[in-house]
């Protein structure tokens, strides 16, 4: 059976991720290993949390005593490292905490995993760690690394800790390099969920440089699914891209937005461009469709709506994270009062 540490599960992907897993698995045990930083959140599992096979550990990964004790407590033989400082605008104000969370604590987690029986660690990583493409060609996993921003470079040397240990201590490890994901319990620091919590809130749409970025969307649950996949049969060593074909300018997705909540664009706000902002992502994820037999299932137009729509829904749910701490970064990102 498999028993796997989640590190991050309480994030925007990582909870969607238990969400899916614990609802369609019966033969798994899951540990919850998160620091629950700003962007953690208990409420996003509340529909798992009284499972007999889920436990939830507040820990930092940094912390690589109470890791190993939770991975030998619990007999876990799978790791999935979620656990990330995930935005590139904070990392451009201050990248200590992406250095420390995201290098040496995926350091700290290989180290830990060496005293284990282990099965599989499954780094979730990002296609940022590429660098920025321009209007031509496709990521694959043999694009050479060139990440462009705090965030990416820290994410980019997490990836090469995980590879270089299943080389000089044949560990089973494999790298997932995903697109952007979008979809519920997604943190409002992030293009979409900001967007339309603006929106609804009758709020400016702040838009960087010219609005002509392309970013490469997937639906949070398709890449959930590719990580299962690449946990159950990825080859050790090997690195996955992750992506659903769906590249979009920023601009033509927030007028999506605002013309699905039927509000106006004078909304929308340009605003300085984000300092060395990648111009392009889009990934070529036909190895994982060839060779692990994986597809996306969602389509962006459908599963759009969706994701608005349960920003509408769920108000109460944003409206407690806007009533925090966020508040004091928003301030500083868009300079307001
Ligand atoms: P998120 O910021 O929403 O969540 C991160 C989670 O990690 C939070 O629950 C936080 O409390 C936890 N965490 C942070 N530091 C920790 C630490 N030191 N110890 C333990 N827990 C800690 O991030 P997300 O968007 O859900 O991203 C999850 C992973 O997927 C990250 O590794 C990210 O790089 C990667 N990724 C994200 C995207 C995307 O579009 N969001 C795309 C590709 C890859
Ligand atoms: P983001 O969601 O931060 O993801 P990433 O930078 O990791 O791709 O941003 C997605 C795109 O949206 C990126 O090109 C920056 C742009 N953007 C804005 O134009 N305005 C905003 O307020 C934010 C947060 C992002």
């Amino acid at each position: 059976m498999k028993r796997i540490l989640v590190t991050g599960g309480a994030g925007f992907i990582g909870s969607n991720f238990l969400n899916y897993i614990l609802k369609t698995y019966d033969d798994i045990f899951v540990v919850n290993y998160d620091k629950l930083t700003y962007a953690g959140n208990l409420e996003n599992l509340r529909e798992i949390e009284a499972k007999k096979n889920y436990v939830f550990i507040k820990g930092d990964i940094v912390d690589h005593e109470q890791v190993s004790n939770t991975l030998k407590k619990y007999e876990i033989n799978n790791i999935i490292n979620f656990a990330a400082e995930s935005h590139v605008d904070r990392s451009i104000h201050s990248s200590y905490s992406f250095y420390e969370t995201n290098v040496l604590g995926t350091n700290v987690l290989l180290n830990a995993a060496r005293e284990i029986d282990l099965e599989k660690f499954l780094q979730v990583s990002t296609d940022e760690v590429y660098g920025s493409l321009s209007t031509e060609g496709l990521f694959t996993e043999t694009t050479a690394l060139n990440p462009k921003n705090p965030y990416a470079a820290s994410k980019a040397g997490a990836d090469l800790m995980a590879l270089a240990f299943c080389n000089t201590y044949k560990m089973p490890i494999v790298v997932t390099r995903c697109s952007n994901n979008y979809g519920p319990y997604q943190f409002p620091e992030k293009l979409i969920p900001l967007m339309v919590i603006n929106a609804i809130s009758n709020k400016e749409l702040p838009v960087y440089g010219d609005g002509l970025n392309i970013r490469d969307w997937i639906y949070v649950i398709d890449h959930n699914k590719a990580i299962m996949k690449v946990l159950e049969d990825g080859k050790s060593g090997e690195v996955y891209n992750v992506g659903a074909k769906s590249e979009k300018p920023n601009i033509e997705i927030v007028k999506l937005i605002l013309d699905y909540l039927e509000k106006p664009y004078s909304l929308i706000k340009y605003v300085n461009d984000r300092p060395g902002h990648d111009r392009r992502y889009a990934i070529d994820s036909a190895k994982l469709m060839a060779d692990l037999n994986w597809e996306p299932e969602y389509s962006f137009d459908r599963a759009i709506q969706d994701t608005i729509k349960w920003y509408l829904d769920n108000k109460n749910w944003w409206e407690r994270i806007l009533s925090g701490d966020y508040q004091n970064y928003y301030k500083l990102q868009y300079q307001t009062n």
